[in-house]
């Protein structure tokens, strides 16, 4: 089954979806994503039928709304955004800018699904202020409103009446988290950026985060997170501490956009940790440090079980 996508997204998880949710237990109660962004890895899951319930969160409202009304209205959605994309005339950028200015002034929800269809690379930028401030694409005109449709169908039918969608912030999810949940965490990390990460609208701070995971250690609930990686040999994140007794699993996530368009072959390897209490459930004892390859072919294979120098 093709996974569909309700809008791109920066650092969605859609290709590596399926080699996290191998470390997943194959039914679950709940799955709660407290960073969803695109809710790449619920989506994934609800086409699996692996949970009952999904919990996605994000602290930036617009998104949450958005993600909300597509599982909720994917009609009314879908038309919407046929109406804007018509109504663009071809290549004018007048109108992409017209649109974000409309955006930011009302946060309305509808007009973000727009500029993440129709932003350079899929990739949002925020300033300072919280302003979206990316620019059109200026090659292409954004995803046809014939595919959106299908896409925001095709998400409603797998999450509609067994989700909850909320705007908080992360430790506010987690300190509500039962011990049936699963927590999959996709936060945003250092790095890549410099000091301030304009591609999200909010940042978290590394040492809150680690308190955080400990906090769900010791209440024994269960979890993953995707945090820090490394390109062609280039560290980015801390990574996460020992003392949170974490498998440690590097997955090769493939060639680099930008390394794509310079001609190099520098790859992505993401790391992806898992709480005692899950890795044990799972089998996943002393290979802590796996390393798989998640390529549309090759999905299933470790590649090694040895330690990598990340
Ligand atoms: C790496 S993205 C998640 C991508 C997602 N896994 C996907 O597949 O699309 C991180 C997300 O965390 C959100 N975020 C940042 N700080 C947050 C906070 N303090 N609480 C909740 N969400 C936050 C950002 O708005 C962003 O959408």
């Amino acid at each position: 089954m093709k996974i569909p996508q309700p809008f791109q997204y920066q650092g969605s998880k859609r290709a590596l979806a399926a080699t996290i949710l191998r470390h997943l237990p194959s039914r679950m109660e709940r799955l709660v994503e407290p960073f969803a962004g695109s809710a790449a890895l619920s989506i994934a899951c609800a086409a699996e039928c692996r949970a009952s319930r999904y919990w996605l969160n994000d602290c930036n409202q617009p998104l949450a709304e958005l993600l909300q009304q597509i599982i909720n209205q994917p009609e009314s959605v879908a038309g919407f955004y046929q109406s804007l994309w018509r109504d663009q005339p071809d290549g004018a950028l007048a109108h992409y800018y017209q649109v974000r200015e409309d955006f930011n002034r009302t946060h309305d929800p509808l007009l973000l699904l727009y500029l993440l269809a129709r932003c350079v690379k899929g990739s949002v930028r925020y300033n300072a202020d919280g302003l979206f401030n990316q620019s059109p694409d200026k090659r292409r005109l954004g995803t046809r409103p014939q595919t959106m449709r299908g896409n925001l169908i095709a998400v409603s039918m797998l999450l509609r009446g067994r989700s909850l969608v909320t705007a908080r912030d992360y430790r506010e999810v987690l300190a509500d988290c039962q011990p049936a949940d699963i927590v999959y965490m996709d936060p945003p990390y250092q790095g890549v950026c410099g000091e301030r990460d304009a591609r999200y609208f909010s940042s978290i701070a590394y040492d809150d985060f680690v308190v955080a995971l400990a906090q769900l250690n010791d209440r024994g609930i269960r979890f993953l997170v995707s945090y820090d990686g490394c390109l062609g040999g280039q560290s980015y994140g801390k990574t996460l501490p020992d003392a949170l007794d974490l498998s440690h699993i590097k997955i090769e996530a493939g060639r680099s956009s930008q390394a794509t368009l310079l001609g190099r072959a520098d790859m992505t390897i993401e790391s992806l940790y898992i709480s005692r209490a899950l890795a044990d459930e799972a089998g996943i004892r002393a290979d802590k440090n796996t390393h798989y390859r998640a390529s549309r072919q090759d999905l299933q294979t470790p590649l090694f079980t040895s330690a990598l120098p990340v």
